[in-house]
């Protein structure tokens, strides 16, 4: 892989130990997988904060690049951590509220932005072409095949290698021939709400493993149909994105198989990735990926007066930044007796420890990772019936 002087002193240690492990890491990935060169990173984004995910190991690597000087040098942001500030810090013990926030402090002093969401596209929307480092999946599906930008999925080490260092390795989908579709998919029915979305990109996922599938009647699709869709397709899949709007025979050039998507696809998916026998939930859960403004207003407009059952959680998983654009949203689903919840979500927090036994949830991806990082049974349906099965009246 070919270096520039700057980068092959880098290399060398000649920039301190972190920006040498960072440069490794890049390297080392670049070589596995054919890179040529490093490229400019615009923005990387960091997976694995949340302590319940990452664990106690990382923690001492990310103390040492912390305490080493190790400063980012392009736009850095972060994935969900295990807390928000509010409701679930009062309620886990302090060790690991003291092992999270410890995770926190070692990206604060690396300089990232405590962006702290799995929507980062909603505090900014990435350019089209530009070539970024994100680990979280769905918003690398939603960056290459929404934004159109251009990133590889990558893992927490090579996303914080490459905040640190303004670089990325150039394979992959950075290049312009690894972006074309393999597979045509023909989508035979009308997708009536997220949570079929979302389970079609799930049931799409499992098939295609990592070939781009262009998909034919997408045309009028919503965003938030298009951001489930992402994040179930790199749930059960290593898929990066797909392609989705005015899908020409010219788009499609290179596909040599052909999927057509049935109703009962759809409908077994959800009925799979729905394991309670019952539709009695502990917990109700809406925002899988981050919610965006709009999809906290349409939350509090289906809630209208009504009161959150007693015995029951209903949380709104965001941004702090939504949170804040949505003030009058936000008091009435609290006012409910709802929790909208920032820079945490519920399959990366300690639902178990507080007792949570069945999620309910319009997100296929939390309905596939809950039975086994969340320990809980899951009942998938579209958010309107989420806030009916919440709410008294
Ligand atoms: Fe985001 Fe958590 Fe879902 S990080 S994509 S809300 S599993």
């Amino acid at each position: 892989m070919y270096l520039t002087k700057e980068e092959e002193r880098a290399y060398d240690g000649e920039q301190g130990w972190a920006n040498q492990m960072c440069m490794k890491i890049l390297v080392r990935l670049g070589e596995l997988y054919g890179a040529s060169r490093l490229i400019p990173a615009s923005w990387a984004h960091v997976s694995g904060v949340s302590y319940k995910t990452l664990g106690d190991s990382p923690i001492d690597f990310l103390k040492a690049m912390a305490n080493t000087g190790a400063k980012v040098s392009t736009r850095a942001t972060l994935n969900p951590q295990s807390l928000d500030p509010e409701y679930l810090k009062r309620k886990v013990t302090s060790e690991l509220l003291e092992k999270q926030l410890s995770i926190i402090e070692q990206f604060d002093k690396m300089g990232f932005t405590q962006s702290l969401t799995c929507t980062p596209y909603y505090l900014e929307k990435s350019e089209a072409g530009s070539h970024l480092a994100w680990a979280e999946s769905s918003a690398v599906v939603f960056a290459n095949s929404v934004l159109k930008s251009w990133t590889n999925r990558e893992g927490g080490p090579s996303a914080l290698a490459a905040a640190i260092t303004g670089k990325t390795p150039n394979y992959g989908v950075h290049h312009a021939e690894n972006r074309q579709p393999q597979v045509f998919v023909d989508i035979d029915l009308p997708l009536r709400n997220e949570t079929e979305y979302g389970a079609l990109g799930v049931f799409l996922g499992r098939m295609l493993r990592d070939r781009i599938p262009a998909i034919k009647g997408l045309d009028n699709a919503p965003e938030i149909g298009l951001k489930q869709l992402g994040a179930g397709l790199a749930s059960t899949g290593m898929v990066n994105m797909f392609e989705w709007n005015d899908v020409t025979a010219e788009k499609t050039a290179h596909a040599n198989e052909r999927i057509t998507i049935e109703r009962r696809d759809v409908d077994d998916t959800i009925e799979g990735l729905s394991t309670s026998a019952d539709m009695e939930a502990d917990l109700v859960f809406v925002g899988c990926p981050h919610c965006s403004v709009h999809e906290i207003e349409c939350v509090a407009a289906m809630i209208e007066n009504r009161k959150v059952k007693p015995g029951l959680e209903f949380w709104v998983c965001t941004s702090q930044c939504a949170k804040q654009q949505a003030k009058k949203s936000v008091e009435r689903i609290e006012k409910s007796g709802g929790h909208v919840l920032t820079g945490v979500c519920t399959v990366v927090s300690w639902t178990e420890a507080l007792g949570i036994r069945t999620i309910m949830t319009n997100s296929a991806k939390t309905a596939y990772y809950a039975p086994t990082l969340n320990k809980a049974k899951t009942i998938l349906a579209p958010a309107e019936k989420c806030v009916q099965a919440a709410f008294r009246g």
